[in-house]
């Protein structure tokens, strides 16, 4: 698994913290699943499950949910959390499963982390049966963005490799091209938008903080010398005193869902 290493070394080292980090996690997943409307009884596949925010709801709603990951620690965290289901590790461009094992594959935040998404969906259309759907999502777009301009700003400044203007995160992947590439059909899109208030200053840094270690793992931002780092976090909290006096700080997530199918 070479070439996906750094997809999953970040979740690999914040396994325990993942879930109680990101109050949309769970919530999000509930979205997914209730996108992808599995019947009770249904073989649902689950991939890069995480700490199981699709996975676990899956096998609450009665389906037999086999779920991988590629990070060993979100391997074990999941069999000890959801003895009821079936956990590989296993990378998502290919998969260890026969044709046609699933009625149902699901992939929350995914796809958008590979390096080769196509591959991971024509396995995906592999492994499911005719007429099996797929539901995935990615990260959508930042919404008043203009509240957030200072943050833009002062990350081009200190980490300039990772913000890219004019560049939403859902343009990273294409995921309609991607499906109807790869063979599926009857396509739908639906968005869902989570308005996540935060406390205060220092509870958005510790969020922000805390995604940072990430961004250095994949490189897509350089490491600052000590002092660089600690001038940035004094000025973030600056920024984000202000924005809390000006109305307070609310992250309003926005989450884009894709739904198709395997020609029957
Ligand atoms: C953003 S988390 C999403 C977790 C879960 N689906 C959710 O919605 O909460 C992405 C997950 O994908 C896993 N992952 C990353 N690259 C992977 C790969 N190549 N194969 C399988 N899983 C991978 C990570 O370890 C992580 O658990």
């Amino acid at each position: 698994m070479t070439h996906t290493t750094q997809s999953w070394q970040w979740y690999e080292q914040n396994a325990q913290i993942y879930q109680e980090m990101d109050p949309a996690t769970v919530e999000f997943g509930r979205q997914l699943l209730d996108y992808a409307d599995p019947p009770p009884g249904a073989r649902l596949l689950d991939v890069g499950a995480g700490r199981g925010a699709v996975a676990g709801q899956a096998a609450a709603r009665g389906c037999a949910v086999t779920a991988i990951d590629a990070a060993p620690s979100m391997v074990t965290q999941l069999r000890e959390d959801f003895p009821g289901i079936t956990v590989s590790r296993m990378d998502a461009h290919r998969f260890d499963f026969a044709d046609g094992e699933f009625d149902v594959v699901t992939a929350g935040f995914v796809l958008d982390l590979l390096s080769d998404p196509a591959a991971a969906l024509a396995e995906t259309r592999r492994v499911l049966r005719p007429g099996g759907v797929v539901a995935l999502s990615v990260p959508g777009l930042l919404p008043h963005r203009e509240r957030w301009q200072w943050l833009v700003d002062l990350a081009q400044e200190f980490y300039p490799t990772a913000i890219q203007e004019d560049t939403p995160p859902e343009a990273t992947v294409d995921i309609p091209t991607l499906l109807a590439g790869t063979g599926f059909t009857g396509q739908n899109r639906r968005d869902f938008h989570l308005p996540v208030p935060i406390a205060g200053p220092l509870a958005l840094w510790e969020l922000f903080a805390a995604r940072l270690p990430m961004a250095e793992s994949t490189g897509a931002v350089v490491r600052q010398p000590r002092d660089r780092a600690e001038e940035f976090r004094r000025r973030f909290l600056s920024g984000a005193r202000r924005m809390h006096a000006g109305g307070g700080i609310a992250m309003d997530r926005h989450m884009i869902m894709y739904r198709a199918a395997k020609p029957s």
